[in-house]
């Protein structure tokens, strides 16, 4: 019988012992456990009725032991938590405040459009073609029908790389073209978003760095009707249905013929504004039917297969959308700007 309650004192004293509170919380039910009214060392005092006269003596200093060190332990909790308490507020740190909320970050305005020019490009069936920026010059040149003496492979236009007349950093997405075609077989239909770079003078204007978006469509019978309506439609999607697009006769190496479109002021709406230059017209991109001798170039049968191509840029549809006037805004990160644009997706 004494040896039961002298196990059972033990048990309590090694729980005192082991117990590790750390919360203010957990110490205050330390507290209650072990010093409260109802404290659960208060009955062991009782049991020494049950105990031998000549064991007496020993339990009572055990019992007195156990009340003694959770009375010691209560009190060194209490001191460190005071300790800790002291030492965040010297250090002006209040830790009952609230923390502080994380800032939601915003996609950049050149992401967002990139993704809206892909959405409308996907659901009609063309597919993402991404390839390298620093480029050899036949993709970029050569296979796009570029003349040795055309002026776009002016030092003056294109950044070669160190020691190098073959390597540059691509001026256009147009080399994903060669590159797509040289690998797949018709039918293609993709489009090539990505970074492109020129020796140009930064302005508001014109930037060394800029995204341009690719289109390629490739078969037997593409024909300049299907060109202009997949244009129409991107217009539509992009600019609001009730844009209208006009094409106006140019040149680029790559297609003949060529054209470059125009869509109808969605400012303004035709009463004339800075934005249409008082025309009503706004130019968005550069377009052409693949010029047989680029199919040729990549290993395309040109009689058997057309196509049509198109390139923009997407600075260009970013600054329209959001009437932003100055190129370089887009590239310095400055956080006022790009918080401007968290309730785009
Ligand atoms: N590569 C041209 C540029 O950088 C844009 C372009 C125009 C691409 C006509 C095309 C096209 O595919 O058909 O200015």
């Amino acid at each position: 019988m004494s040896a039961e309650i002298f196990e059972k004192v033990n048990k309590v004293l090694k729980e005192v012992e082991l117990a590790s509170p750390k919360t203010k919380e957990e110490i205050e039910q330390f507290r209650i456990k072990y010093l409260g009214s109802k404290n659960t060392i208060k009955p062991l005092f009782g049991e020494i009725r049950h105990i031998a006269n000549e064991d007496k003596g020993r339990f009572g200093q055990l019992v007195n032991s156990v009340k003694k060190a959770a009375e010691d332990k209560f009190q060194q909790l209490q001191a460190s938590l005071e300790a800790a308490a002291e030492q965040s507020s010297s250090q002006g740190i209040d830790t009952s405040a609230p923390g502080e909320t994380l800032a939601l970050g915003a996609r950049h305005p050149i992401s967002v459009v990139m993704n809206q020019i892909i959405d409308i490009f996907t659901k009609i069936g063309f597919t993402v073609a991404e390839d390298r920026e620093i480029e050899d010059d036949w993709h970029n040149f050569g296979a796009m029908n570029t003349p040795e003496d055309h002026p776009a492979r002016d030092m003056q236009d294109t950044f070669y790389l160190q020691n190098s007349a073959e390597m540059l950093l691509r001026t256009h997405t147009s080399s994903v073209q060669a590159r797509v075609m040289n690998q797949t077989k018709p039918p293609i239909r993709i489009i090539a978003p990505g970074r492109v770079y020129r020796n140009e003078t930064i302005s508001a204007r014109a930037h060394c760095q800029f995204h341009q978006v690719e289109g390629l469509y490739i078969d037997e019978n593409v024909s300049f009707a299907d060109l202009k309506q997949t244009l129409l439609y991107f217009a539509q999607e992009m600019y609001g249905a009730d844009t209208k697009i006009r094409l106006r006769p140019s040149y680029f190496p790559f297609t003949e013929p060529s054209a470059e479109v125009d869509i109808s002021c969605f400012v303004c709406n035709g009463v004339g504004c800075n934005i249409c230059k008082y025309t009503n017209w706004v130019e968005i991109l550069g377009c052409g039917m693949v010029d047989p001798q680029v199919l040729e170039n990549c290993g395309i049968d040109s009689e058997k297969y057309t196509g049509f191509a198109f390139g923009m840029g997407i600075e260009r549809q970013a600054m329209l959308k959001y009437r932003i006037n100055d190129i370089r805004l887009l590239f310095e990160n400055d956080i006022r700007f790009l918080n401007q644009f968290k309730a785009a997706f």
